[in-house]
């Protein structure tokens, strides 16, 4: 039985007071999360904020949202694996959608993030998923097979022993539109079954996460899937109350 993992991805919303209130309206709630993970992914600036405010908070722990596909030195603007792991951070998303498409990550650059990472001791957790027109073309299992088939190119077949893979249509980011449970549930059996073939343990174990439109109404159904292991949550994680809400969802998932 995997155990539920819930991030939410705050994105880059927010200000040091709305950080403040949102983390400790959560933490409030961490001693009924039980059975489940959860991680906030605060912008970077904040991290620093959310990991002394979640210092002794047991079941809430700090995760990045990008990491630099470079190690420390002349990358301005930029912050290392090494860094966010200093600032507490457990996990590190890699390859969301917004930097694959507004910033130019190519699979590759996906690939070495997600290799500094694993290197700095984090988790990190890997997006992939079809545009709208890659679903209309039924593209859809070609798209992100070739997305996890990148990370084990330059990860090797190990590359899924600690990590987690976040199931992210990109029509269902931030639309209001989820993707159904069923249709969910099929796209990460194909990813266990694409992770199984290269290393069959790191399949049965792997975390994959649902993302796109996740809220406290459609997360248990999702959740109840054999192959839903929990939810990256962007929008609802900014409210206290969606989010408790989508991680006591888990809770039922995995009682
Ligand atoms: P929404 O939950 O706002 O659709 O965003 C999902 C997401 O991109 C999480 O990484």
């Amino acid at each position: 039985m995997r155990r539920p993992l819930v991030m939410g991805n705050w994105k880059m919303n927010g200000r040091r007071h709305v950080a403040q209130s949102l983390l400790s309206a959560v933490a409030a709630e961490a001693t009924t999360f039980s059975g489940v993970d959860v991680v906030v992914c605060p912008p970077h600036c904040y991290l620093g904020l959310a990991a002394e405010q979640l210092g002794d908070c047991a079941g809430i722990v700090c995760g990045a949202q990008d990491v630099s596909a470079y190690g420390d030195g002349a990358y301005t603007g930029e912050v290392s694996a090494d860094m966010a792991r200093d600032m507490g951070c457990e996990f590190a998303i890699i390859g969301h959608s917004e930097r694959r498409t507004l910033f130019g990550e190519t699979d590759g650059v996906v690939a070495q993030k997600f290799a500094r990472a694993l290197a700095a001791d984090m988790t990190p957790v890997l997006c992939v998923g079809e545009t709208a027109e890659e679903r209309d073309a039924e593209r859809t299992r070609e798209v992100v097979l070739r997305q996890i088939g990148a990370v084990f190119a330059v990860c090797g077949a190990n590359a899924f022993d600690r990590a987690v893979v976040a199931y992210e249509p990109v029509w269902a980011i931030g639309s209001g539109r989820a993707a159904s449970p069923d249709e969910a549930q099929a796209v990460h059996r194909d990813i266990r079954d694409a992770v199984a073939q290269q290393n069959p343990e790191a399949a049965a174990s792997l975390r994959i996460l649902y993302g796109g439109s996740v809220k406290a109404q459609n997360a248990r159904e999702l959740f109840a899937r054999a192959d839903i292991d929990g939810g990256l949550i962007g929008g609802a994680s900014l409210v206290a109350g969606d989010f408790v809400g989508i991680c006591r969802a888990a809770c039922s998932a995995s009682a």
